[in-house]
């Protein structure tokens, strides 16, 4: 059993940015694993790149068991990431019943979209020995319009908000803070004003480590995000675009 704490934190120690990728199946799992991606997340982004939905909404905790079950099956080195999806975690209860659940499946930690009435919600899971890694920032599960799918911490307010929420989620013992199009500058000061690792999705650069959706890095979305690019278009084999992914976020210094 793996300390994921010190772990996590020994990325920050040596400098070594993190490389989070998504996946939903054992082949890709294997590809990941062979590739000595860090850490591997089964998002509830299959809601859109697996069931063919227009967002995250219908995605179901039997979803996210099913599709850790099967990435679990090449499972040798990474950390496995599961997330909590929307109605999972109603209250602490729930949410520690379904995360032993995925936990049980090989997960080594889970992934929660986090608003200030979820922070029982991680003290519970922590106490109760539940690695927990929180996702701050633009969060798919309460988009309701596109007017929600923007960048982040641009005003003031929205800065200070976030800025709080990450050091009150260091405070309640989460592991690991992930933000989902924040703006870069306030990505920075997040990243340097709290000791647990911080991994971006378009935040820019200034983060421990960056994460993408797999099938934006080779092209099979229908509708990637404009921060994501295409790595295979470049390299002839998804093997190789996902090692160039690799080694670019490998290659990222601060
Ligand atoms: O579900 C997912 O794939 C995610 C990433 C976009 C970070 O949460």
């Amino acid at each position: 059993m793996i300390n994921i704490k010190k772990k996590l934190n020994s990325y920050i120690d040596e400098k070594n940015q993190i490389v989070c990728i998504t996946c939903y199946d054992a082949s890709f799992s294997k590809i990941l694993d062979d590739l000595s991606i860090d850490i591997v997340l089964v998002g509830d982004s299959l809601g859109m790149v697996i069931k063919g939905e227009t967002n995250t909404h219908n995605v179901t905790i039997e979803d996210i068991l099913y599709h850790t079950s099967c990435v679990a099956k090449n499972k040798n080195n990474f950390i496995l990431m599961a997330d909590l999806p929307i109605n999972s975690y109603k209250d602490p209860e729930i949410a520690y019943t379904n995360s032993k659940k995925l936990l049980d499946k090989k997960a080594d930690i889970v992934k929660i979209e986090y608003k200030d009435n979820h922070a029982e919600i991680v003290k519970t899971l922590i106490s109760k020995n539940i690695p927990v890694c929180a996702h701050i920032g633009l969060l798919p599960q309460y988009a309701s319009s596109i007017q929600d799918i923007r960048i982040y911490g641009k005003d003031r307010d929205e800065r200070d908000k976030l800025l709080q929420q990450a050091h009150s989620l260091e405070k309640l013992g989460a592991n690991m803070i992930l933000l989902e199009c924040v703006n870069s500058e306030l990505s920075k000061d997040i990243t340097n004003s709290v000791k647990i690792p911080v991994i971006g999705i378009g935040s820019g650069e200034f983060c421990n480590g960056q994460v993408q959706v797999l099938y934006d890095l080779i092209g099979v979305s229908n509708n990637p995000p404009k921060f994501s690019k295409d790595f295979l278009k470049e390299n002839g084999s998804i093997k190789k675009a996902l090692k160039d992914f690799y080694n670019y976020v490998k290659s990222i210094k601060h």
